[in-house]
């Protein structure tokens, strides 16, 4: 088993490895002394894992309540997370209480919410049970839900007490979700290191998964201590997701997040060598890794579309958005271009 300090506000462990889950409540009990925990999961992740977790809670001296929504983005919003405070309320949890969010980045980002803003902050331990949970969304403290108007446009920061990635979860992943984790898997590597991607082009991600994860939080980790608020660096972890969140939103959810994020990330890659900015050879490889990974590189959406929908994302700021750019695998640089640029970005990026 791994463990990853992080630093933020306040600091909490992200442990990594098997069997995690089934020994989640002893885990939990070193930091949260015996109290309620409401256990948030989706209808996908509850059958599968719910009963453990509730088990080892009760073992260890906790309360368990527990709330199940249905799975996917679309219910990443602001009725399922009125339901889920009301939920919280109803069971009483007081501020000494906790909510554990069992699942991926949706589960993850409603129930953080849900504890950031009940009785104005509780308590929250991280269950990650996907990859792309397990090495980005899960460790941060992001919180938030979608409004019609685009993606996580109402949130909170709110660091976990706690983040617990039980390895073995990944194992009965379906393809698309373990393919979408090796997206930002990935970006992580075009971002932070030669040496992790060039593993990865040798080693199929699904086969380093705890090397990968651990080496993904240490990166992240040192983002979060530096810029926790997101005024800075923090905006170099949004590689790929400008396009990414528009690829995402045009498309009616079709695409699963990291397979949004691997269109994303190809585009301002071609874009950027177009431009002179990433090194020739570099593009292929981060567009190589991808296409070999089993991820989308191009989409179908017309560039406009995609203009648009682009705006209404929080990335923006007033008439410039900022883009995070490969320069070299394992170095990016920012660039803040005149929203309205952005067009001739995506097409230089291959987008018709
Ligand atoms: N997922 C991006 C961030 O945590 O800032």
């Amino acid at each position: 088993m791994r463990t990853v300090r992080v630093e933020a506000s306040s600091a909490y462990d992200v442990l990594i490895g098997p069997g995690l889950l089934g020994e989640c409540g002893a885990r939990i009990a070193k930091v949260i002394a015996p109290c309620t925990a409401a256990l948030v999961s989706d209808s996908n992740v509850a059958p599968l894992y719910a009963a453990r977790v509730r088990e080892s809670l009760e073992t260890a001296g906790f309360r368990v309540a527990e709330f199940r929504f249905p799975a996917g983005e679309r219910s990443k919003n602001l009725e399922v997370w009125a339901e889920t405070v009301s939920f919280l309320a109803e069971n009483r949890l007081g501020r000494g209480d906790f909510v554990a969010a069992l699942g991926g980045g949706v589960t993850g980002d409603l129930a953080g919410f849900a504890a950031s803003a009940y009785q104005r902050g509780i308590r929250c331990v991280q269950l990650p049970t996907t990859l792309l949970s397990a090495v980005d969304s899960s460790v941060g403290g992001k919180t938030a839900v979608d409004l019609p108007q685009g993606k996580n446009l109402v949130g909170s920061f709110h660091q976990p007490s706690l983040v617990l990635c039980d390895t073995d979860t990944l194992a009965t992943l379906p393809d698309v979700q373990l393919r979408s984790g090796c997206a930002e898997a990935i970006k992580c590597a075009v971002l932070s290191s030669e040496e992790l991607f060039a593993r990865m082009e040798t080693v199929p991600i699904p086969d380093m998964l705890e090397d990968t994860i651990t080496a993904c939080v240490e990166y992240k980790r040192g983002v979060v201590a530096r810029d926790e608020f997101d005024t800075g660096e923090r905006a170099f972890l949004n590689l790929g997701h400008t396009v990414g969140h528009a690829v995402e939103k045009c498309g009616g959810y079709a695409l699963t997040h990291g397979e949004a994020v691997a269109v994303g990330l190809a585009v301002v890659t071609r874009a950027a060598a177009a431009r002179g900015i990433c090194s020739p050879r570099a593009a292929e490889r981060i567009v190589a890794l991808l296409e070999k990974t089993g991820l989308p590189v191009t989409t179908d959406i017309g560039a406009t579309e995609l203009f648009e929908a682009a705006l209404s994302d929080k990335k923006r700021r007033g008439d410039s958005i900022r883009l995070i750019l490969p320069e070299e695998i394992g170095r990016c640089r920012i660039e803040t271009v005149p929203a309205a640029d952005l067009i001739g970005w995506m097409r230089d990026g291959g987008v018709r």
